[in-house]
Formats: structure tokens, sequence, C-alpha cells
């Protein structure tokens, strides 16, 4: 019974709901404006779900970027009411509003209505080498790493690079060079990754008049990330880091590498050795 009544109340329109979009095609546009569209709003339609609406069966030309639809990849970040968020998770009746204001990401350059320019995340993300780093020989099997050892980064391996912590920044609203959240929370994700030794590698980039020491610490970037990193924390945790290094010098022990494994082939042969064997008994 109960089943019967959720279904049937999943189809429903629940109420109409009205979006205001901003729209801005270079081409066509010398100033942004803001569209009205009434979108008819059923349980569990999202943010998302409504843009896509519009474009089906309203107006084909609004453009937004999406592509998983379940908060993975980060490409439909964008700013909801004010605040940024995932279009795809971002419920329409929780919203619990009337209007749904939606915005473009800011401190990005415009492709087009709700589609920014990543190239800055992407490039900054790039420029503090998101990867492990070594300089001894290459690996005969994997690097060995406490669990604990792995907590120190952990939360920081959550970013998707939906870019939403750059468009809060107010100092990046200031500095357009600015290195930003995004690219220094993953310079600290590897910088404390048992594995690594790229820190020298990295510290022209993180010790420069638009990296680390930039950040004011308002702490919206971790306050809007909808994976919940917290990237304003990797800032004070690598300021901390930096510091050291000047007094101290920061020494970075790399992991060791573990006992080498036998390879896809040998691991076959043995298998088939213990068939035989259990099919002897
Ligand atoms: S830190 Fe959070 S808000 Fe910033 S890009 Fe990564 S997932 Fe998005
Ligand atoms: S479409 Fe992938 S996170 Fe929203």
């Amino acid at each position: 019974m109960t089943v019967q009544v959720i279904l049937k109340g999943f189809g429903e329109v629940i109420k109409e709901v009205t979006f205001r979009i901003r729209r801005y095609d270079p081409e066509k546009d010398t100033v942004p404006k803001y569209m009205e569209y009434k979108v008819p709003v059923k349980k569990g339609m999202t943010v998302l779900d409504g843009i896509l609406y519009i474009k089906e069966h309203i107006d084909p030309s609004l453009s937004a970027r999406y592509s998983c639809r379940m908060g993975i990849c980060g490409s439909c970040a964008m700013i909801i009411n004010g605040r940024e968020r995932l279009a795809c998770q971002t419920q329409i009746l929780e919203l619990n509003k009337d209007l749904i204001k939606v915005d473009p990401l800011g401190n990005y350059n415009l492709i087009k209505d709700l589609v920014p320019d990543l190239s800055k995340l992407f490039n900054n993300h790039k420029s503090v080498k998101p990867y492990i780093i070594r300089n001894d020989n290459p690996p005969t099997a994997e690097y060995l790493q406490k669990p604990e050892e792995r907590e120190k980064y952990a939360m920081f391996t959550e970013c998707i690079l939906c870019g939403a912590c750059l468009s809060a920044c107010p100092t990046m609203a200031a500095d357009d060079l600015y290195l930003g959240p995004q690219a220094l929370a993953q310079a600290y994700r590897y910088i404390a990754d048992s594995r690594d030794m790229g820190f020298e590698e990295r510290l022209n980039v993180l010790d420069s008049k638009h990296g680390v020491w930039r950040c004011h610490f308002a702490g919206a970037c971790s306050e809007v990330c909808p994976k919940g990193v917290d990237p304003a924390l990797a800032i004070q945790l690598l300021r901390g880091v930096l510091m050291k290094n000047s007094f101290l010098g920061y020494k970075q022990v790399p992991a060791p590498v573990g006992k080498e494994r036998p390879t896809v082939v040998e691991g076959l042969k043995v298998l088939e050795e213990k068939i035989k064997e259990s099919e002897k008994k």
C-alpha cells in the first residue's frame, strides 16, 4: 500500500517553480541578462533536471555542462540561489523556494550561459604536479603505507575538480593569478603522502607571490565544497610545512617498496598447479 502511494507520488507534478537563469552568449550579447522559465516539479527532481526540462521543452539554446548526473564528475557546479552547488545533487523541493536563481560559477571566464571556462582551474591544478614524485629507482612493487599515514591526506583525495571553491574564493576574485584553494589543497595532498618525494619540486610555485601566502583564510572554499574537502585547512597545513622548511628544513622520508609479487602469468601457473594438486586428492 505504502509502496503504491510512493510510486504514484513520484510521477505527479507537486508544484511549479520559476527558474531565473543568467544568460550570456559572447557571440551575440554585449551584457548578460536573466531569463525566467516555469518548470513543473516532481518529487526527486534536481536543479539539473529542471535545466534539462527547460532545454527540452522551452528553450534549446540554453547551455549547461553536465555528465555523470550523480555527483561524481564535478561538471555541473553552478551558483544556485546564491551558493555554489552541484546542480545534479540539489533537489528542487529541498530548496523550498518558488524561485530558483541560477548563475554560472564566478571567477572564471564564461563560454556561454552556465558553462564556465575551467582552464584556470585545470592549469593551476597541473602546476602543483598532482602526482607522486620519486627520485629513486622505479619501484618493483607497491610503496608501503600505513593506514595512519594515509589518514593525513585522505580527505583531500575526495576532490572532483568541480571548481566551486575557486568561485567562492574572495582572494581569487582579487588576484586572477592566485593558485586557488583547489590547487593548494592538492599540493598538500601529495606533499603529505608518505610515498612522495616532490616537496622541493613544488616549492617554487607554492612559495610565490600568487601561492600559499595569498590566502586570507575566508574559509568560503571549505563552506561550499560539495565533497566535504576542507581546502582552507589544507592551506594552513601547507603553510606549516613551508614554515618548518624555512626554519628547520622539511625532510620527506620516502615510503619503502614492498615485496615483489608474482606476475599475472606466474600467479596463474601457481593457481593451475594448485588446481591439479586438489584434483589428485
Ligand atoms: S576542493 Fe571541493 S569545491 Fe574545490 S574543486 Fe575540489 S571538490 Fe570542488
Ligand atoms: S553531472 Fe557530474 S557531478 Fe553533476
